[in-house]
């Protein structure tokens, strides 16, 4: 059941205990995928919803805390492919305009959602930046990244590749967003993150981290809000 204050909550889908016949010709790692998605609650409600991707969840419990999705206000969302975080951001900005305020860029395809534009690009290419602030027409007001890397399964070699995207959403940030705005990605903690941080600390009044229910326990993964921005 959804509670209508917290949509990023949901009691009903939990415990969930669907046993996985092993199969000799699949890869106990997808076995253990398998699994995890037959027994994830959020996959089930991603589905009942019709959310793109379980990550729209991530979204909306950290919307729950931090409340910066207001109505009117501007997104650009870096990664956006397949469109889970667009559509709670559209949702939650344009309910009041009627205008689309919402642009993303992914280097995959992402699915048309209502009251967005997404581009294909690649967010590390010269031009990408100024192309996503003329379709929005406006600077934003939120810079979301949830940009991460294809995994090699080395760690630190993972960790490395995805806190470059963070730097590379950072600079985006620092370079467009308007006064008071806000900057929400993912990082991964595992030391090179610093610098990054400290970047934050220097041009937002707030740096915060946070790990949403939605995010697996077992993964790395976290993400850190900056609110407050500061023009020098
Ligand atoms: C975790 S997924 C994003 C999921 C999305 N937030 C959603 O709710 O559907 C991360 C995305 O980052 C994208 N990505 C990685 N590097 C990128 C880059 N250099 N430029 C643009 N997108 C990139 C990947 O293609 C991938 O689709």
């Amino acid at each position: 059941m959804t509670d209508q204050n917290n949509p990023g909550s949901f009691g009903s889908a939990r415990g969930l205990s669907q046993k996985i016949k092993k199969d000799k010709k699949r890869k106990s790692s997808s076995t253990r995928w398998i699994g995890r998605q037959l027994n994830d609650p959020y996959v089930l409600e991603t589905q009942k919803r019709g959310y793109k991707s379980r990550a729209a969840f991530k979204l909306l419990q950290i919307d729950e805390k931090y409340k910066f999705l207001i109505p009117g206000r501007s997104v650009v969302d870096l990664g956006c492919a397949p469109g889970g975080w667009l559509q709670i951001a559209s949702q939650k900005v344009n309910s009041l305009v009627g205008r689309e305020k919402v642009v993303g860029v992914d280097l995959l395809p992402t699915d048309d959602i209502a009251g967005c534009v997404s581009i294909l690009g690649d967010i590390t290419d010269a031009n990408i930046g100024d192309e996503l602030i003329k379709i929005l027409g406006c600077k934003p007001d939120i810079v979301l990244s949830d940009m991460a890397a294809n995994t090699t399964g080395h760690r630190q070699t993972d960790h490395i590749r995805t806190t470059y995207l963070l730097e590379v959403a950072l600079d985006f940030a620092i370079e467009n967003l308007n006064k008071n705005g806000v900057f929400l990605a993912k990082c991964f903690k595992g030391g090179t993150e610093i610098d990054s941080l400290s970047l934050m600390k220097k041009h937002f009044s707030r740096v915060n981290h946070i790990k949403p229910d939605a995010s697996r326990k077992e993964s790395v993964e976290g993400y850190v809000i900056a609110t407050g921005f500061n023009i020098e």
